[in-house]
């Protein structure tokens, strides 16, 4: 019903805080769309900006393609619904949900048909004459979005609606949330700190950082392609495995990633390894979600990483196995700036042909010091090694509920090579341009 377009939309707020840098984002007409990103990264700021109870610092909000910077909120068609909706204590759920229309003017007969129809589309038809206090937590959250949705807009925007409710109601009012929305045809901007909540709800998942848009793409994209680092330790439970490799490029042959001690290997013709190839002799992050990890034999062949398990964690349908394979951990925070600490210019990124020049054939030995602290990039995810001792980098591998074994046991996993993600010491995906 309403398509949504942001350009350059900036918010600094008057005390210099940037909650909003820069964003461009579409919304399609009827598109239920996530703003996904953790406590204070900007997105009620987002929303509000769209709505028009926030003026944008520059940039344009578009509605429909007219630019509506100095549209008042209620000329916009826009219904809200927020973390702390509140509800009139004292007027029946019928009278809280007909309260818009009535102060649109709209008769008795028509706004109780309107009334009855989206009570009904909730769910709450049969409890149209308690009062609030008279109902549990989904049905008041329910009244809220009826009382949001019986204006008919074209535009939806919810803010964190469900974070007051417990984990059971929430996942089911999450399914009828989408469900709804998507029925009625309403376009939706749908706010959420919670990953698990983003990827299941949305047609398209937006994801921000400090006022920055990540990523922007559907639930598969996002989460088997993310654009950054950051999307990629964000999304996905258990979390993905992030580890340091150093790459070392053996022409012809692949493509070795040095984890600690051991190392896995890109064929030569695995069209990543062309991309990768350009970090010769220095680090790069490897990411490797449960799924791409098999628990094999203590034989196994191929791409095996071995180590001890430090701890389990059980989860009834799973067992979690954390394995020390000898390697490095990234660490990616939530909030803050990357791990990086490290003043000094920005590294030259060797040509690829001065590395293959370099190496004298087959089986070429390292070339370089992968990691020279007073060249370190300052924004750098990586560890710098001549200040800080090792982040030990566990892999998670997914097991058999209860397997039997305990921390101390050795454990071998095999690697599924087309699972990897690659991401450079700036956190950006490194690949080729696809999706
Ligand atoms: N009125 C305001 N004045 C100053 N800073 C604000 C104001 N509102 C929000 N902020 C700041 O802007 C940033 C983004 O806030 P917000 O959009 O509420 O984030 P989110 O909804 O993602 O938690 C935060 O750092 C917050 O403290
Ligand atoms: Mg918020």
């Amino acid at each position: 019903m309403t398509t949504v377009a942001l350009k350059d939309v900036a918010k600094v707020f008057q005390d210099g805080t940037v909650a909003v840098n820069n964003i461009n984002l579409d919304v399609n007409d009827g598109e239920f769309m996530v703003l996904l990103g953790p406590s204070g990264c900007g997105k009620s700021t987002v929303l509000r900006m769209i709505a028009g109870l926030e003026p944008p610092t520059s940039g344009a909000v578009l509605l429909d393609g007219e630019l509506v910077n100095d549209l008042a909120p209620q000329d916009r068609k826009i219904a809200m619904v927020f973390q702390d909706f509140a509800l009139y204590p004292h007027m029946t759920v019928h009278d809280n949900i007909a309260f818009p229309l009535r102060l649109a003017g709209v008769e008795q007969g028509p706004r109780d048909e309107r009334v009855a129809d989206v009570a009904s589309a909730l769910g709450i038809g049969d409890v149209l004459g308690r009062k609030p206090s008279q109902l549990s937590g989904g049905q008041r959250q329910r009244v809220a979005m009826g009382r949001a949705l019986v204006r008919r807009p074209g535009l939806f925007l919810m803010d964190e609606p469900l974070s007051n409710l417990d984990s059971g109601l929430r996942a089911e009012l999450r399914a009828e949330i989408s469900g709804l929305t998507r029925e009625l045809g309403v376009t939706t901007i749908y706010v959420t700190h919670d990953q698990a909540e983003a990827l299941t709800m949305a047609d398209r998942v937006a994801i921000m950082r400090k006022g920055v848009l990540q990523d922007v793409g559907t639930p598969t994209q996002v989460y088997g392609r993310p654009a950054t680092l950051y999307v990629a330790a964000f999304l996905g439970s258990p979390r993905m495995n992030l580890l340091e490799a150093s790459v070392y490029v053996h022409l012809d042959r692949y493509v070795a990633l040095h984890l600690g001690d051991q190392a896995i290997h890109l064929p030569w013709n695995d069209i990543r390894s062309r991309a990768v190839a350009h970090y010769h002799g220095e680090r790069i992050v490897v990411g490797m979600r449960a799924e791409a990890l098999t628990p094999v034999g203590p034989d196994a062949k191929g791409e095996v990483l071995r180590g001890r398990i430090r701890y389990l964690e059980h989860h009834g349908h799973e067992s979690l196995a954390f394995v020390d394979v000898g390697a490095t951990a990234v660490v990616v925070d939530e909030m803050g700036s990357s791990t990086g600490d490290e003043a000094g210019g920005p590294r030259g990124r060797r040509k690829l042909g001065q590395v293959i020049q370099r190496l004298t054939g087959r089986g070429a030995e390292p070339v370089a010091d992968p990691a020279e602290p007073s060249r370190r990039n300052p924004n750098s995810v990586l560890s710098d090694p001549g200040r800080h001792h090792r982040r030990p980098g566990e892999l998670g591998v997914r097991l058999a509920p209860y397997p039997g074994i305990s921390a101390g046991h050795p454990l071998a996993v095999s690697v599924r090579l087309d699972a990897l993600h690659f991401f450079n010491e700036r956190g950006d995906r490194i690949d080729v341009g696809w999706r």
